[in-house]
């Protein structure tokens, strides 16, 4: 049943360019309209949004919180992201005109349904995005769009997390295209990379050995890993940290690159492990500009870094002690992509410590208590 593989995670891992492409299958129709499954809302109630709130918990919260930069950049929408279970305690400010996106693989999180109850007692729409057909969460929901994973065993989240990540730029390009034809081009520039992306994730999958090569170095160094990025490398540095934290009970932690010289730094010793989530050269040079600073300021300090960067990228390659590549992608897209390497680092580290991968101790699958 795990098809060759020793564990559901691995497996799992190599499911995802299907099940990102299956995800995306049958939801841009021929007029390059994006179409949501049940959707108890008329164009014009999502016309009428103009505040989004993103409730999840653990891995969907950083799908989450990448999608925070898409929603923002193409529909010009303020989105905030919130932990489900700080959300609900905090008497956040809702109305008709918000809409609480709830981002929930099992359907049945605790935490996010009360955070969509809560919601609709104040009287928000709620979207939610479930790989669980026919769960509490969608049940409970004005609108639904369902990810199509399929069943995911191991406790650690990959496909669903990808998978997730799909359909949230697909509500994020659905809220563009109601709201109107001022961002059409670059919505359906959007959903072409959208579509080419099952093809890039499998050319990641191809290339993961130098991944557990350095992971099985890692496992041999050192008792903490740091991972850092900036923009939407940021949340893939976060959940980076989560995988390896569940999997290798590891001292790891997620940083904005750019909160190193406000604090975090001083956990740097010669060796410790630093894994750079880098954007593209191309487009938003800036923002690559400032990660190869950050890169420079730990490795100042005896770091090892690594960096998953973009194929070709010579500069960081010139900076970094090791590079994974991926291919070229539109920034808001890169997520897809750079999330990858890091789920097999952290199954190969936790692997070599001896962990056991696909049940980590004291966590279950699905979180039905608050
Ligand atoms: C981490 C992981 C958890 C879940 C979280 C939310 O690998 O799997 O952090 O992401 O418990 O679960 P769902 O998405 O089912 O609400």
């Amino acid at each position: 049943e795990k098809g060759g593989f020793d564990t559901f995670m691995a497996k799992e891992i190599h499911e995802q360019p299907q099940a990102v492409a299956d995800t995306l299958r049958g939801r841009i129709d021929e007029s390059g309209q994006i179409v949501l499954d049940e959707v108890r809302m008329s164009d014009q109630d999502f016309r009428d949004i103009d505040k989004v709130f993103i409730v999840a918990c653990g891995t969907s919260y950083h799908a989450g919180l990448v999608t925070k930069y898409a929603i923002e950049h193409w529909t010009r929408i303020p989105c905030e992201v919130e932990l489900a279970s700080e959300f609900r305690y905090r008497d956040p400010v809702l109305d008709r005109s918000t809409l609480v996106v709830a981002i929930s693989q099992s359907g049945e999180t605790m935490d996010t349904l009360m955070a969509v109850r809560h919601a609709k007692d104040q009287k928000a729409r709620v979207l939610s995005i479930s790989n669980t057909v026919g769960s509490t969460i969608p049940r409970e929901s004005d609108a639904v769009l369902y990810t199509r994973a399929g069943i995911e065993v191991a406790v650690a989240s990959t496909k669903a997390f990808l998978t997730q990540l799909a359909a949230c730029y697909l509500v994020g390009l659905h809220l563009a295209q109601v709201r109107g034809i001022k961002y059409a081009d670059e919505v359906s520039a959007v959903l072409d990379e959208l579509v080419a992306a099952p093809g890039k994730i499998a050319k990641v999958i191809e290339n993961l050995d130098p991944v557990r090569e350095m992971a099985r170095e890692c496992a041999a160094a050192g008792e903490r890993v740091l991972f850092i990025g900036r923009h939407v490398g940021y949340p893939v540095a976060l959940e980076g940290a989560l995988k390896l934290k569940e999997l290798a009970y590891l001292h790891a932690e997620g940083f904005a690159a750019g909160e190193l010289k406000h604090g975090p730094i001083s956990l740097i010793e010669a060796g410790t492990p630093v894994i750079a989530i880098v954007p593209s050269p191309r487009g938003r040079s800036l923002l690559h500009d400032k990660i190869i600073s950050n890169i420079q300021e730990v490795k100042a300090r005896g770091a090892k870094v690594i960096a998953v960067c973009e194929e070709g990228d010579k500069i960081t390659a010139a900076h970094a002690d090791l590079v994974i590549e991926t291919p070229a992608s539109p920034t808001l897209l890169a997520p897809l992509l750079t999330a990858v390497p890091l789920q097999e680092f952290a199954a190969e580290l936790a692997t070599a410590l001896g962990r056991d991968i696909d049940q980590p101790r004291n966590l279950a699958k699905s979180v039905t208590v608050e």
